[in-house]
């Protein structure tokens, strides 16, 4: 009995994305297109910042922070399920759980986090450009990227540790492709009260970032629309269009997440799961490289250099 009991605790079942084979086989066959697209894009974005001395200023260094925590964003969770689809399994172990629920809960809270410093380096850059360079200086870029990842960090490690404790009588299936904390807590048999209060308390950190970019935004449009249109503003407002498609992807799949229900099926349900861990991470790149000049011009640098050596 007592070992069945242990047994009971060593693995989860991921019961995939949807319940039919086929939509699952779609699926699989779109992120083995997706994740590669999402390496090599965000790896671009990396390469090209970093090797254009043009591209050396907080914005751009922010912009590959986040194309950095893309790429780990989507390396949680789409080798793990590409693996399984491929080896016919749907297992993981309880400490490959705990991993991937810990990292989603850190990276999601990174990004967030990285696209409130952008928000605020663009107000910064807008409503007070004489003090930009002290204000948004080498030593503060650092430190706000340094407390980004400190905060999100902090804010998943109590929810692992908290999840790691519960018990689990038996009830192993997790009804998505990856473990993510209220579809454990769903699962548990412990009394989980105290965890769905800090699940939520975590929930409105999360929110802190969206009310800076908010509040930075107000910012922007009121010294915008207060100051007749010059040839700055109207680059500054580029790149607040690529930021703020960025944002409106990236809090719009998060929504559709948590409200999403935790035990039933449905196409929609399983589209967003997939924007939000696959495709929000590859279009980033994409989002910022189409729409603006320096950095198509710096990719296509590295690109041909690439191409002639
Ligand atoms: C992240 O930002 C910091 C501070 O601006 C910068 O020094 C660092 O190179 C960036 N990281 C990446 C991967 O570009």
């Amino acid at each position: 009995m007592r070992e069945e009991n242990q047994s009971s605790i060593l693995g989860f079942i991921l019961l995939g994305i949807t319940d039919q084979q086929q939509q699952e086989d779609i699926f699989f066959i779109l992120f083995l297109f997706i994740y590669p697209s999402t390496l090599i894009g965000n790896l671009l974005i990396i390469l090209a910042i970093h090797s254009d001395i043009r591209l050396h200023n907080p914005m751009y260094f922010f912009l590959a922070n986040l194309s950095f925590v893309d790429i780990l964003f989507s390396s949680v969770t789409v080798p793990k399920m590409l693996a399984n689809h491929l080896l016919g399994s749907k297992a993981i172990s309880f400490e490959g759980c705990l991993t991937q629920m810990y990292f989603m809960i850190a990276l999601a809270n990174t990004d967030s986090y990285i696209l409130a410093v952008m928000a605020y380096d663009l107000a910064v850059a807008i409503s007070r450009p004489l003090h930009y360079t002290t204000i948004i200086s080498p030593r503060s870029c650092v430190l706000l990227v340094v407390v980004s990842w400190v905060i999100a960090n902090a804010n998943a490690l109590p929810h692992t540790l908290l999840t790691s404790s519960l018990s689990f009588c038996g009830n192993q299936e997790v009804a998505n492709f990856y473990c993510d904390t209220s579809f454990l807590l769903k699962l548990s048999c412990s009394d989980i009260h105290f965890n769905v209060k800090i699940m939520y308390l975590g929930i409105s950190v999360f929110c802190v970032p969206l009310i800076c970019i908010i509040t930075s935004y107000i910012r922007v449009f009121s010294v915008v629309l207060c100051v007749p249109s010059t040839k700055g503003i109207l680059k500054a407002f580029s790149t607040c269009g690529s930021h703020l498609t960025v944002v409106s992807l990236y809090y719009g799949t998060v929504i559709g997440m948590y409200f999403r229900p935790l035990t039933r099926y449905s196409l929609k349900d399983a589209v967003i799961t997939v924007m939000y861990t696959a495709v929000t991470p590859m279009l980033n790149p994409f989002i910022y490289s189409l729409r603006n000049r320096d950095m198509k011009a710096a990719l296509g640098k590295l690109l041909g250099k690439r191409i002639s050596s």
